[in-house]
């Protein structure tokens, strides 16, 4: 059977494509996001997406020493060069991937030897970027990858299935996933470019990012494994779980937000607000706390007038 039409059916499918067609209509009717929100949960999936997909392959960076190299640029002792270097560029890697899912863009070859390149520049001089010019073995795997000289021909016929084939998205970008992996067409990064590429897919269709956890590394490699044998249900399962969970993550803070915020003149009303209605609109205006404006009235929470309260009083701390 050609890889194109292996089966990938398990009980509960249709249900869980209809579960998370219905979150992401939840999530679309919510559009525009608000910006604040949507910063910080991009800020956090953008994060743990870096850290599990580095951290499968290896890298031993905790999320919080990752988040330390990336938004804050501190070096982390003991830690080798390269690993700091494969939280750097896979954040790069993830803007660039973001870069391109305005543009209604085809998926071609550029693009993943692009990625590819970032993932593992100033780490791998010769071959970053470049398909692998010899064989390679994946250790633990049920096969060995195609020759080398093939796989110009297998990449191309993946983008073009990619990018022609009519088949859910979901499913598509699960193929991908394993399909890439199983040519294995980099000497090193495989696992990395396949993840982002198969996530450019989700995003170009609407979707957050499903981030594969590093807690789920041997159901992965079992997946894998078994869609190498011709059956991709437990991938697709996999991919599934993740994307739904990150789906959870948006309506949870976005849904959450909405209901929290009221007019400034009503949060006032609260007894833990030390402040006029006055003074804190003048802080929404200003954006000093989280906030926004529908109509003429300035919406704001509990928690945003809370949180500014013990940030000030931190600052404070730190001045004095
Ligand atoms: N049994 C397998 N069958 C197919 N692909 C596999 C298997 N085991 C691992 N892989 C894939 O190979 C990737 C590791 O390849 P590698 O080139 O080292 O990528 P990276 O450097 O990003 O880890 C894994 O993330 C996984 O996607
Ligand atoms: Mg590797």
């Amino acid at each position: 059977m050609r890889w194109q039409e292996y089966p990938y059916n398990f009980e509960g499918l249709d249900k869980m494509l209809e579960r998370i067609s219905s979150k992401k209509i939840a999530l679309d009717r919510l559009r525009p996001l608000p910006s604040i929100a949507l910063k910080s949960i991009k800020e956090s999936l953008t994060l743990e997406w870096t850290y599990n997909s580095n951290s499968i392959e290896g890298n031993t960076l905790t999320l919080v020493e990752t988040k330390l190299i990336i938004e804050e640029g501190i070096t982390i002792k003991g830690k080798s060069l390269r690993e700091h270097f494969e939280a750097v560029n896979h954040q790069v890697a993830i803007e660039m991937i973001e870069s391109l899912v305005d543009k209604n863009h085809l998926l071609n070859v550029h693009d993943i030897l692009i990625v590819n390149g970032v993932v593992l520049q100033n780490i791998e001089k010769e071959y970053a970027g470049r398909y692998r010019t010899s064989g390679v073995r994946i250790s633990g795997a049920n096969f060995v990858p195609p020759n080398a000289l093939k796989i110009d021909d297998l990449m191309t016929e993946l983008i073009n299935w990619v990018n022609e084939y009519p088949i859910d998205i979901v499913i598509k970008a699960a193929i991908v996933h394993h399909r890439f992996v199983w040519i294995h067409p980099f000497f090193d990064g495989n696992g990395r470019t396949a993840r982002l590429i198969f996530n450019l897919l989700l995003m170009q269709a609407g979707f957050p990012p499903a981030i594969i956890l590093k807690n789920d590394r041997k159901k992965y490699y079992d997946a894998l494994n078994n869609s190498n044998n011709g059956d991709y249900s437990k991938l697709l399962l996999l991919v599934l779980q993740a994307l739904e969970r990150s789906l959870d993550i948006y309506l949870a803070s976005l849904t959450n937000t909405y209901e929290d915020y009221l007019p400034v003149s009503q949060i006032v009303e609260d007894p833990h607000i030390p402040y006029g209605q006055e003074y804190v609109s003048l802080l929404a205006r200003q954006g000093k706390i989280d906030s926004f404006k529908e109509g003429r009235n300035w919406l704001t929470s509990k928690q945003a007038v809370l949180d500014y309260i013990q940030n000030r009083d931190r600052n404070r701390t730190f001045n004095s």
